[in-house]
């Protein structure tokens, strides 16, 4: 099979500069991007130009560096807003990252809503920074976590959801796509029985905005998160979105600077949104050329993006199951660009360090998702993860490692 989606691949990997390194004196092959992705030129040059002309503190000088830097920010939440049709801009906070975003949720949704003997959702595919926010509010709140359990395949058991939904479910909180899996839940399905039940949905959305186009009012989503690195920007910054009646009811996640309206030591009234929730200097830099990645992607299309990157999955799912001994941990009909494998009578470290040699960056291990790998009853997978510059040749390049790894070890 041939990958043909019309769409200038040579093109979109120039723009990656990195992608042009070698490792181990072999070509680089990068197949990490569920971990991180790599950089285009645009997003490294908005990096320069902001320390070069633009840096300055936001929301805090009349002077003239600092209203370029504040409307540079603002610019950015407001490409956020269009990018997931988010209804305000000041449903969007900035964040460090999706862990953050979810820590923001489980804490202060936390205070504001649940009391001893409520429950929350989350499923058993979850990442640790959507299991491990929400033990820590339940512990503190005398609350239950309760998990859908997933099938073989990796699917989620929607039979045993609806069961677990009652009148005690404060929050339903779940990926939208899994890290480890692949799979993409059916999530419009999980809102609407969430939803029927009184109950909000988180979704964390950190392996399924970069792939596919989300837009949070269809969807009927109360809170998004996400992160930036994952979607070709800056490390550092990430993103909340609540909608505005939550967001209203819930109390701060931090004290400090930004955050409050007026302070005297025996009262303090906060701020309005978004910034009730955005203490203390951020990732300006980050924050600011987080816009750049989206003109990227908006650049080259999320259609055509997903559209190649499905071909691309299809083919490497076909190659890699050509090789002798492979057990896929992940096998959903609806799924992203993430491949988890086995090779029988290897360990995934051995087969990660073997593919590192040969220039191929893969994860091992158990991609933060401890539950899962004692689910399938593993110490952890090889995780291959494509993006939008990935190719053919790359895939190639790991079954022909994978096959070399094998030999080697077995
Ligand atoms: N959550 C990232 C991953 O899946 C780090 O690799």
């Amino acid at each position: 099979m041939k990958v043909l989606t019309p769409y200038d691949i040579a093109a979109v990997r120039a723009d990656f500069p990195l992608l042009r390194t070698t490792v181990n004196g072999k070509p680089l092959i990068y197949l990490d991007n569920g971990a991180t992705t790599q950089k285009p030129r645009f997003v490294i040059d908005a990096i320069q130009q902001y320390y070069t002309l633009q840096n300055s503190n936001i929301h805090r000088g009349v002077h003239h560096l600092s209203q370029l830097a504040t409307d540079a920010y603002e610019v950015t939440r407001n490409k956020l807003k269009d990018f997931i049709h988010a209804e305000h801009g000041h449903e969007i906070i900035l964040t460090a990252g999706t862990t953050h975003s979810i820590n923001l949720v489980s804490t202060c949704f936390g205070k504001a809503f649940v009391k001893e003997g409520d429950e929350v959702i989350i499923s058993a595919m979850e990442h640790h920074s959507n299991i491990v926010p929400w033990q820590m509010m339940c512990e503190e709140r005398g609350a239950k976590l309760k998990v859908v359990p997933i099938d073989d395949d990796g699917v989620l058991d929607m039979d045993a959801y609806a069961r677990l939904l009652n009148d005690r479910v404060k929050l339903v909180s779940m990926t939208y796509v899994s890290n480890t899996l692949g799979t993409i839940n059916p999530v419009q399905q999980i809102i609407q029985m969430a939803h029927e039940n009184g109950s909000p949905v988180l979704l964390d959305a950190a392996q399924a905005v970069q792939h596919m186009a989300i837009d949070v009012q269809a969807l009927d989503v109360d809170f998004l998160a996400f992160s930036g690195h994952k979607m070709y920007g800056p490390t550092g910054v990430g993103v909340l979105y609540g909608k505005e009646k939550w967001l209203n009811a819930m109390p701060p996640y931090q004290g400090g600077g930004d955050m409050i309206k007026d302070v005297t030591f025996e009262k303090t009234t906060y701020n309005d949104l978004p910034f009730k929730f955005e203490a203390g200097t951020p990732n300006i830099e980050a924050g600011i050329c987080l816009g750049a990645s989206i003109d990227y992607i908006n650049q080259i299309g999320l259609d055509h993006i997903a559209e190649y990157e499905a071909e691309l999955l299809h083919y490497a799912l076909e190659a890699l199951a050509e090789i002798e001994g492979i057990r896929f941990i992940g096998k959903a009909r609806e799924r992203s660009s993430v491949i988890s494998f086995l090779i029988e009578g290897t360990h995934p470290y051995d087969v990660g360090v073997i593919l590192d040699k040969l220039g191929i960056a893969v994860r091992t291990g158990h991609h933060c998702t401890q539950p899962l790998m004692d689910r399938f009853g593993i110490p952890g997978t090889v995780r291959a993860s494509i993006a939008m510059y990935n190719t053919q040749e790359d895939i190639d390049g790991l079954v022909a490692g994978v096959k070399r790894a094998a030999r080697m070890l077995l």
